[in-house]
């Protein structure tokens, strides 16, 4: 007889094995090893070298990273190719930039979308590269080669860091490649990345912000959600098919793999997979860490951007050209706010430390009984309180650097004048003409969305900050002037620094512009703003960096054996290594959340939900009157859910981060579902432990999308490019739909 023990046993064991199989973000050389077999039981159809492989088309070779030119391994967002013509889709928040560099007061594609009616009409973008996985490949045995156990630390990292150099190298092919070596497991082991950039890329189509924005900051990172964030791209290359800076000669681009589109539906419980670019996850780290993050570092940010937000948010509130000016910048300030206040609550509700504090004791308790491990391993806890703790006032003290004074527009801008010091009597006039000409342009951006007031108030709240939270010792000489000069007074301190300095005053800064000659940089020394900047930055590079970065050295090299050694005591646990903007793959089931007591969210939003938020007082939930009578008119066509209604959001338990938006969200055969945009509120965590229960993954249904393209915009053209397949019958015959057009 099986005993009622005996049974929670068995339970527990099997519900611990399910909440394994969607946790991480998996390399595709480790699926064949470690994960096939887990998707399989969850539905998946296909094979390892569906998704990955270098000897065939695969999945991967439709799965794109997206970069800026000037930071080509940086993947900020991620997307998909689904036509042959090089159509590529990702959020809109990705292309957001770029829509709002076409933007101005007679064409703002922001407010009311851009559609391209041919090819012709499309965008050029700068800057922007969308990025090809070659390949990838473990490179650790040759970083590590030639080390000897016990050689100095020094030689040790010149050597690996030479033998990366060289591997790179050689993978790059002179040129035709950009190639780059990563650590992971911080060091453990190595990986090369081989990948083709193409860096023409044009604007397609993106929606109005009240579509492709809709709920805005209101709704971010929360569900129920109903964001219809997407933006399209065609990407173009030379005649050969190989990237090609801009040229009117260039072609779409051939992709190599092309999505099909599934219009089939979605169920809960239906397998999904998530290929992309996550970017920084740090699912190791000890207690310290986590204490150290949730009970400092955190709160701190949390609290300077609520000042910043309500000053930000009533300026918006109070001028509908503040609205527009500063939107962007709220937007960018308030994702992390939101993020880290919800990763807080889950960090609490999971009780994060204590379990990562019994882990710890485990793993002491385990290397303590041989001498191997005693001797390897033995110190590594001690140390890594004694670090953390010498961490932590430096930490935080260049996290008020950084959100503070560094944060300050104004401030920032004055930096960017430094600039003008290179410039002599000697230099030649085009280089002069040159740095001054984007000096001015820098300028005219910046005013653009520049509003005096509100910008003092920050300026005011952050110097504030900075003057009662940072030590003494750190403060630069000007903000010290606030105890010598100023009598502790923020206030007279800001008025003097808004009335003496040039940079808040449009006119003054481009008079001194227009009569700029290196006689004139004398000026710009005794600038206040220029002043803080420059002390600031000193200070940050001779007094913090340097310490912080000793520590880092130190905290990472323990980290490296803490892993390794991690990796020894759960010898049976599947390790995943964390996020680093390389390739990974990701799955789940699409799921509902119990959010707390007694709620359950569903797992799909629609279109009725859009109508349910419509309120015209209310800048994030004003709904089009388009939309609004496709709705009342359910002019769906094709794209409907089989109850007639319009699918709009669905939540999937895939484990994915910031770098995942944009990233296709594929079925058990491959099709595209989807594009991932943003997680739960109550999953936010999962940057540093994953809950099963409460972590889903939001993505935009493709269906929505088609929607958006056919029938809200009338761009059915690019319709007609992709394709997409319906479940037919049982069978589940792909089948061409017939996609009608609207006018
Ligand atoms: N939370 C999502 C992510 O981390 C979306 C951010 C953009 N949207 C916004 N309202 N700020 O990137
Ligand atoms: N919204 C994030 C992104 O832009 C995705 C996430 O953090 O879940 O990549």
């Amino acid at each position: 007889m099986i005993t009622r023990s005996l049974l929670l046993a068995i339970l527990t064991l099997l519900l611990a094995q399910a909440a394994q199989a969607v946790e991480g973000m998996w390399l595709p050389i480790m699926l064949k090893k470690y994960t096939i077999q887990q998707m399989e039981e969850k539905g998946f159809k296909l094979t390892a070298d569906d998704l990955y492989s270098i000897n065939q088309e695969s999945i991967k070779d439709a799965v794109v990273g997206l970069v800026h030119m000037s930071n080509p391994y940086h993947h900020f967002c991620s997307g998909q190719i689904i036509s042959n013509q090089g159509l590529m889709l990702t959020n809109h928040h990705c292309g957001y930039d770029y829509i709002q560099s076409h933007s101005s007061v007679e064409n703002d594609y922001l407010t009311n979308g851009f559609w391209a009616m041919n090819q012709q009409e499309e965008l050029t973008n700068d800057d922007l590269g969308v990025c090809f996985l070659n390949r990838m490949e473990d490179v650790t045995l040759k970083i590590l080669e030639n080390i000897e156990v016990n050689s100095d630390e020094f030689v040790r990292d010149s050597i690996i860091e030479s033998n990366i150099r060289n591997i790179e190298l050689q993978a790059s092919e002179n040129g035709l490649y950009y190639a780059k070596v990563q650590p992971f497991f911080a060091g453990n082991e190595y990986y090369l990345s081989v990948y083709k950039i193409y860096t023409d890329v044009r604007l397609v189509g993106a929606p109005p912000s009240a579509i492709g924005k809709f709920g805005g900051d209101t709704d971010n990172w929360m569900w129920p959600r109903h964001t219809g964030d997407f933006s399209l791209f065609r990407i173009y290359a030379d005649t050969n098919n190989n990237p090609a800076d801009y040229s009117e000669s260039n072609v779409p681009y051939k992709p190599a793999k092309v999505l099909d589109i599934s219009i089939s539906g979605i169920n809960k419980g239906d397998f999904t997979m998530v290929l992309g670019y996550p970017g920084t996850t740090t699912q190791y780290l000890p207690s310290y860490a986590v204490a150290m993050q949730k009970n400092i570092i955190n709160p701190a940010k949390i609290k300077i951007r609520t000042q910043s937000l309500n000053i930000i948010k009533a300026a918006m509130n109070a001028d509908p050209k503040v609205r527009i000016q500063y939107s962007s910048k709220a937007a960018g300030i308030a994702n992390g706010w939101k993020k880290w206040m919800g990763e807080n609550i889950g960090l609490e509700r999971m009780n994060t430390i204590k379990k990562k504090q019994q882990l710890e004791e485990n793993f002491q308790d385990w290397l303590v009984q041989n001498e191997v491990t005693r001797s390897e391993y033995g110190k590594i806890l001690q140390q890594y309180e004694k670090l953390y703790t010498q961490l932590t006032p430096n930490l935080l003290a260049a996290v008020y650097f950084n959100e503070t004074l560094f944060e300050s527009e104004t401030v920032d801008l004055a930096g960017k004048f430094n600039a003008l010091d290179q410039l002599t009597k000697g230099t030649e006039k085009e280089k002069s003409d040159k740095t001054i000409q984007s000096l001015v342009a820098l300028t005219d951006q910046f005013y653009k969305n520049y509003n005096f007031e509100t910008d003092k108030k920050l300026f005011r709240a952050y110097i504030e900050f900075f003057y009662t939270n940072v030590p003494k010792e750190f403060h630069p000489e000007m903000v010290s002037l606030i105890d010598s000069k100023f009598k502790g007074s923020v206030d007279d301190f800001t008025n003097f620094v808004y009335q003496k300095s040039i940079f808040p005053y449009p006119e003054k800064l481009h008079a001194f512009l227009a009569t700029f000659s290196p006689k004139k940089v004398k000026q710009l020394h005794t600038d206040p703003m220029v002043i803080i900047y420059n002390q600031a930055l000193a200070v940050y590079m001779q007094s913090l960096n340097p310490v912080l970065k000793v520590t880092n050295k130190q905290i990472n090299d323990l980290h490296q054996k803490y892993i390794k050694g991690l990796r020894e005591f759960q010898a049976n646990k599947q390790f995943y290594p964390d996020a680093n903007s390389t390739f990974r793959i990701a799955f789940g089931q699409i799921d509902n959340y119990i959010p707390m007591d007694a709620v359950t969210y569903n797992y799909q939003t629609t279109l009725e939900g859009i109508i349910e938020k419509d309120n015209p007082d209310i800048y994030d939930y004003k709904v089009p009157a388009r939309l609004k009578e496709l709705y009342q008119n359910k002019e769906f066509g094709v794209f409907a859910n089989p109850d007639g209604t319009m699918p709009v959001c669905f939540t999937a338990s895939n484990h994915t981060t910031g770098g995942n938006s944009g990233s296709p969200v594929l079925n058990d055969k491959g099709q595209l579902l989807g594009i991932n945009f943003d997680r739960n509120w109550e999953g936010t965590m999962s940057d540093i432990m994953y809950d099963p229960e409460m972590c889903r993954n939001i993505t935009l249904d493709i269906r929505y999308i088609l929607f958006i393209i056919d029938k809200f915009a009338g761009a059915g053209y690019l319709i007609n490019e992709m394709n997409l397949v319906k479940e037919a019958n049982q069978d589940r015959l792909p089948i061409q739909t017939n996609v009608t057009q609207s006018q």
